[in-house]
């Protein structure tokens, strides 16, 4: 029996993917960019156990056995990595010999907090491992196929997904633009509004934009390759006014363009616009930007902000969003976040105070790095079977 146990991270995109060109090898329309997240606070936790002894191919997803259909993007990403393991001559783990995989999440699944990127980066991260795989440029494509944005999570810092030319998908890989440790104090408050099960999945959501709106081929054509050029040359120079413009700008933008799909997708709701107008306001109080916020398929906010800024945004939003729960130990997560003697509280005096309770809860992280394989009293599984 051989078994591995990794930890992937999770990725939220500056520029977002959105369209595909290929719905099977999961090709996208344009190229994306983003930043990977601390596994310290999120992350996904894959065991991948092989045995001789195994009858089929097992998955238990955050502890719930879920079916191994032949069909399905998990099987293509095990084909895959099968694939990579013979064409490398790996001999450790036989490819016929059947795997048993669970995986967790530590946050809320599908609730537009890239679940799925790290979820497949894991798991195929996981695999690399057992069959003695490097992690390379075609490994990303392996990911890819899992689900699009999983590519970018197999790497830490900032990543750009490259939408490549080819019709086999071979040139649609992701590539660290910069390591973590680039820009360190670059850190994420992620305003979590609502952990319902999204209405419109986003693969579903972006097939129905391919086929119906007209805004997305003028992104695809005139917006999105002088935004990856400025936004790589701000992260380049860590210029956060640059970074915090183009990032707000393609956030609104992938909105837009949801509401301009027919029938229309609605991943954001009244307390997500009203997140935005503070930011605006907030900004403009500070004088420059502080803060950028962007919206994933999802109500929840993801906002960009540097280290040294965190505490004096943190009590403005506590005082525009307050909370019953703000001083309770669950309502704040994560890294934490020292008091401010409010100096310039008489900035913030005029900002709209919205109603009370918008917010679950709020989770603080910052800039991260890439997968990593942990020891093995770590494992999800014993013998191959969950832990109760
Ligand atoms: C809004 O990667 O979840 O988060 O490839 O169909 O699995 P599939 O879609 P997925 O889409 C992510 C969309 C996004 C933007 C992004 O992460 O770039």
């Amino acid at each position: 029996m051989f078994s591995v146990t990794c930890v992937a991270p999770v990725n939220i995109a500056l520029i977002k993917y959105w369209g595909k060109r290929h719905e099977e090898l999961i090709l996208p329309v344009n190229d994306s960019i983003s930043m990977t997240l601390s596994t310290d606070e999120l992350c996904a936790k894959t065991t991948v156990t092989a045995s001789e002894s195994f009858e089929t191919n097992r998955m238990w997803l955050n502890g719930e056995e879920v079916p191994f259909e032949e069909s399905s993007r998990l099987q293509r990403c095990l084909n895959e990595v099968h694939r990579l393991a013979v064409a490398s001559g790996s001999q450790k783990v036989p490819p016929t010999w059947k795997l048993h995989i669970a995986s967790v999440n530590n946050f809320p699944t599908a609730a537009g907090l890239a679940s799925s990127a790290a979820g497949y980066a894991c798991l195929v991260y996981s695999l690399s491992r057992l069959y003695d795989i490097p992690l390379n440029e075609e490994l990303t494509t392996v990911a890819r196929q899992g689900s699009g944005s999983a590519c970018r999570s197999l790497y830490g810092g900032f990543v750009q997904w490259h939408r490549g030319a080819l019709d086999d998908g071979s040139d649609s890989v992701a590539r660290q633009i910069a390591p973590s440790d680039h820009w360190p104090n670059m850190h994420v408050l992620i305003l979590v509004v609502n952990d319902a099960r999204k209405k419109t999945a986003s693969t579903r959501g972006m097939q129905q934009a391919v086929k119906t709106s007209q805004l997305i081929k003028h992104r695809v054509d005139q917006v999105v390759p002088d935004r990856i050029i400025r936004l790589r040359e701000a992260i380049a120079s860590h210029d956060f006014q640059a970074f915090a413009e183009i990032t707000m700008k393609d956030s609104n933008q992938f909105h837009a363009i949801a509401l301009d799909t027919y029938p229309p997708c609605v991943y954001m709701n009244d307390v997500s616009h009203s997140i935005v107008s503070f930011v605006h306001d907030y900004n403009e109080r500070m004088g420059s930007y502080h803060a950028a916020y962007t919206f994933d398929a999802g109500p929840n906010a993801c906002l960009y902000v540097l280290a040294e800024h965190v505490p004096h945004l943190l009590s403005a939003i506590q005082k525009v969003f307050p909370n019953d729960l703000a001083d309770g130990g669950t309502y704040l997560r994560g890294l934490p976040i020292p008091k401010v003697q409010d100096a310039e509280s008489s900035k913030l005096d005029s900002l709209d105070v919205h109603a009370k309770n918008a917010f679950r809860y709020i989770i603080h992280t910052k800039v991260g790095e890439g997968p990593k394989e942990l020891s093995a009293d770590n494992s999800l599984l014993i013998n191959g079977l969950p832990l109760k």
